[in-house]
C-alpha cells in the first residue's frame, strides 16, 4: 500500500478523502495537535521520526474574509503560514523520499478563487494563486524524477462549515451562479484527487483541476 500524508483530515474536504482513500492506501491524516501547520517548529518536531511518504496531499487551508483597510498582521501571517508555507515546507520534506523512490503524487487544494477573485478575498486569492504557482513550477523541477504536481480548485463545496454559514437566500443565490445549479459533495472532489494520485494518472502534471459544476467557465 502506497503511503499517504493529508492535511485537513478531520472536516470537510479532507475528510471525503479521507473516506474515499482509506481502503486502498496508508492515509496519515495527523490531527492539529499532531501537526499544527500555524507552527514552523511543529512541522519540524512532526517530521523528526522518519515518514516515508509517497503521496502529499495538502488539504487544510483557512480563510479570512476582510477588505484591505481592516486586515491586520496577524491575519496576513496566520493565512500564508497555513495555506501557503506549511504546505511548502510539508513538500520539502517528503521530497527527498520520492526522488529516492522515482516516484512521488503531490496535491495541493488551491480553490476557485485561485483562479479567479471577488472583493475580500485579498488574503485567501493570495495564498490560493500563489499555491498553484508553487505547484507549476515545482512540476517543472521534479518532473525527471517522476513526481506529478497538480492542484485542485473546488468551487462552492457543501461542507458542514459552508452550510452552516450560508443563509437560505445565500444558498439560492450561489446555486443559480452555477450552471449544474447545486453546490459540490465533498465526495466529488475527493473522487478527482483518487484519480489523480492513482496508478491511472501517469501523465498529469502541472495542472490546476477546477471541479465547481461550471462556475468559472
Ligand atoms: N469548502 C469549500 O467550499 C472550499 C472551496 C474551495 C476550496 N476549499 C479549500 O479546500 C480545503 C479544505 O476546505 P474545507 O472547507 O473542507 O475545510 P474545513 O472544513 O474548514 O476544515 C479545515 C481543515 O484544515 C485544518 N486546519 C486548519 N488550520 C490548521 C492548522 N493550523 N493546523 C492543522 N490543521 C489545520 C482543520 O483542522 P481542525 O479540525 O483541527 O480545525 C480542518 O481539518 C481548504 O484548503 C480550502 O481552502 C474549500
Amino acid at each position: 500500500m502506497k503511503r499517504v500524508l493529508l492535511t485537513g483530515g478531520s472536516r470537510g474536504i479532507g475528510k471525503a478523502i479521507f473516506e474515499e482513500l482509506k481502503n486502498n492506501y496508508e492515509v496519515i491524516a495527523p490531527t492539529r495537535e499532531q501537526l499544527n501547520l500555524s507552527s514552523l517548529k511543529s512541522i519540524e518536531t512532526y517530521f523528526e521520526s522518519d515518514k516515508k511518504i509517497d503521496i502529499l496531499i495538502n488539504s487544510a487551508g483557512i480563510n479570512i474574509i476582510k477588505d484591505i483597510e481592516s486586515i491586520l498582521d496577524n491575519d496576513i501571517e496566520k493565512i500564508n503560514q497555513i495555506n501557503l508555507i506549511a504546505p511548502l515546507k510539508l513538500i520539502q520534506k517528503v521530497i527527498p523520499n520520492m526522488k529516492k523512490n522515482n516516484f512521488g503524487k503531490i496535491i495541493n487544494i488551491s480553490s476557485i478563487w485561485g483562479v479567479k477573485s471577488k472583493e475580500k478575498r485579498t488574503l485567501y486569492s493570495g495564498t490560493k494563486f500563489g499555491i498553484i504557482g508553487q505547484t507549476k513550477a515545482l512540476s517543472k523541477e521534479l518532473g525527471e524524477y517522476n513526481i506529478l504536481v497538480n492542484a485542485v480548485c473546488p468551487g462552492f463545496t457543501a461542507t458542514d462549515l459552508t452550510m452552516q454559514s450560508l443563509s437560505e437566500t445565500e444558498l439560492l443565490d450561489i446555486q443559480n451562479q452555477i450552471p449544474l445549479k447545486r453546490l459540490a459533495k465533498p465526495r466529488e472532489i475527493a473522487k478527482a484527487i483518487k484519480f489523480l494520485i492513482s496508478d491511472d494518472n501517469s501523465y498529469i502534471t502541472g495542472q490546476t483541476l477546477i471541479i465547481d459544476g461550471g462556475f468559472t467557465s
